[in-house]
């Protein structure tokens, strides 16, 4: 272990994510069975640059692993993007005798931790939480799978309307650069087409696919569009569209929006966020820095932040397979 870690500062930071609370309370408790000190920091990065810091103990986080959202707040700092905010952040971590820190978000949160800790050499370990799953070097991040259920279950509800009135539905998921959420939850929800950032199927394509599957049987249709898909990036008017050159469906949308970011985390989120809060704190335990900690083939893993936010999010091509095989 080493002498020097003696209070560990933890943050949520970004979009919120069910199972933060658990990663939160696995970093306390971790502390506080190693005997080192714990403070949380609210409202994120922003928190760290208004000093605004509270001691936690083990009982400061009981009843919290089955709430969504974070207790300890989040934000998207702008003043962090600052030479002069990081400073105030640094200076509130010594004034506060902080050693080390533990930040869980998404990349955005990882790119101010890398650069904060080349300006200041403070140790920091990142864990990846958010819906998006758009983390290089994790299989998972924390959020995602409950945001999967809870589209996949806002999806069958919309099916109901969509088969008894012989509709076409366009659902739009989150996912600003990331297809995950719609692959997989258009996959899980049964998903005439899936249309993500990381492939350009082009309007025509798609008006096309629907027509033959109109032509095969099919009485009606949900296309899963994500977010920060190029066809669909305006997806009222890609429903303008497919009016237009599509006459065989009544065409609707729905916009899932922020349903998807909350809610009782899943029973994986909860497990997923107390391992990587406990390996967050092992490692920086054992000396590691400038590191996320993440899960592969289902063992915790140590990403440096470079690597993580990377920002190529390679999409699974067997996924896309079985998505054009089973919407046949
Ligand atoms: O990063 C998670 C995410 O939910 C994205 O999918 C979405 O684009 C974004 O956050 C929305 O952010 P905000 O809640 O700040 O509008």
């Amino acid at each position: 272990m080493s002498e020097k870690i003696k209070r560990i500062a933890v943050l949520t930071s970004g979009g919120d994510a069910p199972g933060m609370n658990a990663a939160i309370r696995a970093v306390v408790r971790s502390c506080a069975y190693h005997d080192v000190e714990c403070v949380g920091v609210f409202r994120g990065l922003q928190g760290l640059i208004e000093g605004d810091f509270k001691e936690l103990g083990p009982r400061s986080v009981k009843n919290i692993i089955n709430r969504g959202g974070t207790f300890l707040k989040s934000a998207r700092s702008q003043e962090f993007r600052t030479k002069a905010g990081r400073q105030e952040a640094y200076d509130n971590l010594k004034e506060s005798n902080i050693d080390a820190l533990v930040v869980i978000g998404g990349d955005g949160t990882f790119t101010g931790a890398k650069v904060f800790n080349e300006e200041y050499d403070f140790p920091i370990v990142g864990i990846p939480g958010t819906i998006d799953n758009d983390i290089n070097g994790t299989d998972y991040t924390i959020g995602y799978d409950t945001a999967l259920n809870t589209v996949v279950e806002a999806i069958d509800k919309i099916r109901d309307t969509a088969n008894s009135h012989n509709r076409l539905f366009l659902v739009e998921v989150m996912g600003r650069d990331a297809g995950d959420i719609a692959l997989n939850a258009g996959i899980g929800a049964g998903a005439e087409e899936i249309l993500i950032p990381e492939q350009d199927m082009g309007k025509d394509r798609l008006v096309a696919s629907l027509r033959r599957s109109k032509k095969s049987g099919k009485s009606s249709s949900i296309v899963v569009v994500a977010e920060g898909d190029q066809i669909g990036k305006n997806i009222m008017e890609l429903a303008d569209y497919i009016r237009e050159n599509l006459d065989e469906y009544e065409v609707k949308v729905t916009v899932l929006g922020h349903i998807q970011r909350g809610g009782t985390p899943s029973c994986y989120d909860r497990v997923l966020g107390s391992r990587l809060g406990v390996g967050a704190v092992d490692a920086l335990l054992k000396g590691e820095r400038d590191v996320m900690i993440g899960i592969s083939h289902n063992k915790l893993v140590s990403v440096p932040f470079t690597e993580a936010i990377k920002g190529e999010n390679e999409i699974d091509l067997d996924l896309i397979r079985v998505a054009d095989i089973t919407s046949v």
